[in-house]
């Protein structure tokens, strides 16, 4: 069976391929009630990990816990083996690394929907947040691959959005406006991405995300303007974000108050004043988007932007549609499951007979500080921009004769390149090679220090190769060309591994 998975930060969410519909699995709860996604919820019950909605009724009974796992993963420096706690604060934590735990959790996943299905053999596209770092796709790609499944690709999220809104919305994309911008406010990340559909082949354009915002971030203002309003006994942060939650998504647009539900009192929040609290967490989007809206705000007559498709739960708060109507007018659009759509445009994905495609770019830049002296002499080189195409992998090469005899090579990602080249917004280092451009210092195989490096005449000849395969995975080796000694890593790995 070939699917589409969401792994979301507060809900996952599979859909099938079948026939050329694209149906999304229901999961049923303790109580056999339906649900199209599964809690992306774990938790410890006897020594066990449990997942899902097991996992919930669980945690809503003291035991410890983890809810947004994806969260961790946004960490730059993440790695499979990453720790994580379960009941992080309490005597029966417990700590495992994130990439097993993840793991477990989709293999709850894949038992389930074979279950349901009644299918042996799972495939699926899966997705990932336009702006993740390389770990972060690493770490995705190895959890499925250990759970069982068969990972046909992976796409940035926003991008399977924007093959869904091609299917279901075809009659407003035409030849003069075949630019869709995917606006996808989710439990705890928001992306947005300028997608080109002309005709049934996508194109992403440009995204822009951030990671660390999402509905969750919505809860915990209601949960700061509940605490001084508590008469009764303080329930614990927990229990307090989860009424929180459930309290949030009641709220309808002819609603006046939020009512928190605690199992000792009924908090009630007006409804405008819960709203202007949450309004610098819209701006912080519209603020984001910056890059792409620009686009739609110029003459709109003249705009190729056929509209904002509006996806991730947390568009269902009435604000947040309001506000960005309010600022980009009646071409936004929701859409009618906003946390369904990244799947089913995944499950489209992973469909061989659909008609409809994307094809993607890096969405993150990558490049490497080459330190000939450890810091002292210090060149930055872009490898690949934000612009990169992905459909097939793409190798870069170069070749130089070293000037000293180790080098230094620290690889940083970015979230984009001036138009100059030159790298803005956040840097982060991902890994480091050390390579010894010296035949005894190779043999060795000691740990080198800055003492080690001096300068040399008529050095070791150099190389660099670079892959970058279609999911945005990047692997670098740099070979002594004289001694054939070689160090490589794929990002995201705990630790370059040497090779000779
Ligand atoms: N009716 C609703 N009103 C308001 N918020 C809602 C509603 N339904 C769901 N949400 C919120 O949507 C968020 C989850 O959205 P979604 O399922 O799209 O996220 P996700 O895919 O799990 O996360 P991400 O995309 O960030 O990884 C949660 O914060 C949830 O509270
Ligand atoms: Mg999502």
């Amino acid at each position: 069976m070939d699917l589409g998975i969401d792994l979301g930060t507060t809900h996952t969410v599979a859909a099938m391929v079948d026939r050329g519909n694209f149906p999304v699995v229901s999961f049923c709860d303790e109580d056999g009630d339906s649900h199209d996604h599964l809690p992306s919820v774990s938790a410890v019950v006897d020594g066990d990990l449990v997942h899902g909605f097991e996992a919930v009724t669980a945690m809503a009974q003291g035991l410890p816990g983890i809810r947004s796992v994806k969260r961790f993963l946004s960490d730059p420096a993440v790695t499979f083996s990453t720790p994580v706690t379960l009941g992080a604060g309490t005597d029966r934590a417990l700590t495992i690394g994130i990439g097993e735990l993840l793991a477990s959790y989709l293999g709850h996943l894949h038992a389930q929907i074979r279950q349901i299905t009644g299918a042996d053999e799972l495939r699926a596209v899966i997705g990932v947040p336009a702006h993740a770092h390389t770990g972060q796709r690493f770490v995705t790609i190895e959890a499925f691959r250990t759970a069982g499944f068969e990972v046909l690709g992976m796409l940035n999220e926003p991008s399977a959005a924007g093959l869904e809104y091609a299917l279901r919305q075809s009659r407003t994309l035409n030849s003069r406006r075949t630019r869709i911008i995917i606006y996808d406010l989710g439990g705890g990340t928001f992306d947005a991405s300028l997608v080109d559909m002309s005709g049934t082949v996508g194109e992403v354009i440009d995204s822009v995300g951030l990671n660390d915002l999402g509905g969750e971030d919505f809860d915990e203002v209601l949960a700061t303007m509940a605490r001084p309003r508590l008469t009764m006994a303080v329930p614990s942060p927990d229990a307090l974000r989860e009424a929180c939650r459930i309290a949030k998504e009641g709220v309808r647009p002819q609603s006046r108050n939020v009512l928190i539900d605690l199992p000792e009192e009924t908090v009630r929040i007006p409804v405008a004043e819960y709203e202007e609290a949450c309004q610098p967490l819209v701006d912080r989007s519209v603020e984001a988007m910056g890059p792409l809206s620009s686009l739609l705000q110029s003459d709109p007559a003249r705009s190729d932007v056929a509209g904002i498709d509006m996806v991730g739960g947390a568009t269902s708060l009435p604000l947040v549609p309001r506000r960005i109507r309010d600022l980009f007018g009646r071409r936004v659009h929701r859409a009618p499951n906003p946390t369904g759509s990244t799947a089913i445009g995944l499950a489209i994905a992973a469909d061989p007979t659909s008609p409809y495609s994307i094809r993607d770019r890096l969405s993150r830049g990558f490049g490497v500080f080459r330190e000939t002296n450890w810091g002292q002499q210090v060149a930055f080189d872009v490898l690949a921009d934000q612009h990169l195409r992905l459909d097939s992998p793409t190798t870069i090469t170069r070749r130089y004769q070293s000037r000293h005899n180790i080098g230094v090579y620290r690889f940083v990602e970015f979230s984009r390149t001036d138009p100059d080249g030159t790298p803005r917004g956040d840097l982060t280092p991902f890994a480091q090679i050390v390579v010894p451009f010296d035949e005894a210092l190779q043999r060795s195989g000691r740990t080198l220090n800055p003492d080690d490096v001096h300068p040399v005449e008529d050095g070791h000849w150099a190389e660099e190769t670079y892959t970058i395969d279609p999911s945005g995975m990047v692997s670098a080796e740099i070979t002594d060309l004289d001694t054939g000694w070689s160090a490589s890593t794929t990002m995201g790995l705990d630790r370059p591994v040497v090779r000779q």
